[in-house]
């Protein structure tokens, strides 16, 4: 077969439902998903049964818009790219077998993709990021450090030990009685007090490069039942009003950012060699974060980059685009491909 130059990109392992086409020279031809967001929403969380069946109803047509937007049929594809994990499995399988089937009655290869390299490398579908590098992939269900040393290749450095950075945004909004997602919410209400930091939580005790998150929920709950604020028998927000939620939302960005700027501090160190850092994932989505971070490394002579939010969120352009380097370099599926191998 010839280098392909057409790649058809499936996501469905959280809740997007995503399709998107990835020209090798063009790079992405079109990029397509449904949120499922509005269903979960009032479940405070994601429902995998929920989820399931949504990515049922969607992915067909959803492929076929992401097809059309790119003005392509699939004849024109050369390789069907889909995530098979992570991810939650009923969700995972949607994606899968539906690209197993497309790729078995129009006789065309497929690759099985990580969703956590789709992330890794996320940032390249808009910026030529140099290697080697380091990355963060901070997301509602994952939180690594990575140094990627080229397409394909890279090292986990550190990662969470219990809670994603996005899950504690997610929790807290919910002890705030705040809708999910938290992380975009939470974001809004800190910028009305200019990021001041007013409760100091935590950064964490761990010495290496792993995360946890867990902590802050905690010390979150627990500075609100000092102040009497909230109640724990019943598991009632007792103050109700925007500054106190303000204020929490304000302290907490504050605090994630110094936790993420510390560890790329100590990475540098142990890597001097790296010539730049990317923040990717559904929490490089915020805007005060990514700036704290960006600045951070512009002093210390590092370029900076994170994808724009369509990229940073769960999407298949990321699938697409590490299906594209994985056919490259020969890293084919076949149709035994299983879901979380
Ligand atoms: O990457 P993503 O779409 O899905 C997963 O793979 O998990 O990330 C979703 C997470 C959620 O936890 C959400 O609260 C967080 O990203 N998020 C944000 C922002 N937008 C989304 N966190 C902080 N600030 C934001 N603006
Ligand atoms: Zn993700």
């Amino acid at each position: 077969m010839n280098t392909p130059i057409l790649i058809l990109g499936i996501e469905t392992s959280c809740d997007e439902t995503a399709a998107a086409v990835y020209h090798q020279s063009k790079g992405i031809l079109s990029n397509v998903f449904f949120s499922q967001i509005e269903i979960h929403k009032h479940f405070g969380g994601v429902i995998p049964e929920i989820a399931s069946r949504s990515h049922l109803e969607k992915i067909n047509p959803i492929v076929q818009t992401s097809l059309n937007k790119a003005s392509v049929t699939i004849d024109d594809i050369d390789v069907i790219a889909v995530t098979n994990k992570p991810g939650l499995p009923g969700s995972l399988l949607i994606g899968v077998s539906f690209a197993k089937t497309v790729a078995w009655v129009t006789n065309k290869k497929i690759i099985g993709i990580n969703h956590l390299e789709g992330h890794a490398f996320s940032s390249f579908l808009e910026h030529q990021v140099p290697f080697p590098h380091l990355c963060i992939t901070a997301s509602g269900g994952h939180t690594s450090l990575y140094l990627i040393k080229g397409f394909g290749d890279y090292e986990i450095l550190g990662e969470t030990r219990d809670d994603a950075a996005g899950e504690a945004f997610d929790k807290i909004a919910k002890l705030l009685n705040l809708s999910y997602p938290g992380g975009p919410i939470i974001e809004k209400l800190a910028h009305a007090t200019h990021y001041r930091d007013f409760f100091n939580y935590p950064r964490g005790k761990i010495k290496n490069l792993d995360f946890s998150f867990s902590g802050l929920k905690t010390a979150v709950l627990y500075g609100l039942i000092d102040n009497k604020q909230y109640d724990i028998k019943t598991k009632q927000l007792l103050d109700d009003s925007i500054e106190l939620k303000q204020q929490v939302a304000s302290s907490l960005l504050v605090c994630i950012a110094d936790i993420f700027q510390k560890k790329i501090a100590q990475a540098l160190e142990l890597h001097p060699h790296v010539k730049a850092v990317t923040f990717v994932g559904g929490v490089a989505c915020n805007k005060y974060i990514t700036q704290r971070l960006r600045t951070f490394c512009e002093k210390r002579n590092r370029l900076f980059f994170s994808p724009s939010p369509q990229y940073c969120t769960d999407n298949a352009a990321m699938i697409a685009f590490v299906g594209a380097y994985k056919a490259q370099q020969g890293l084919y599926s076949d149709l035994s491909l299983d879901i979380l191998e």
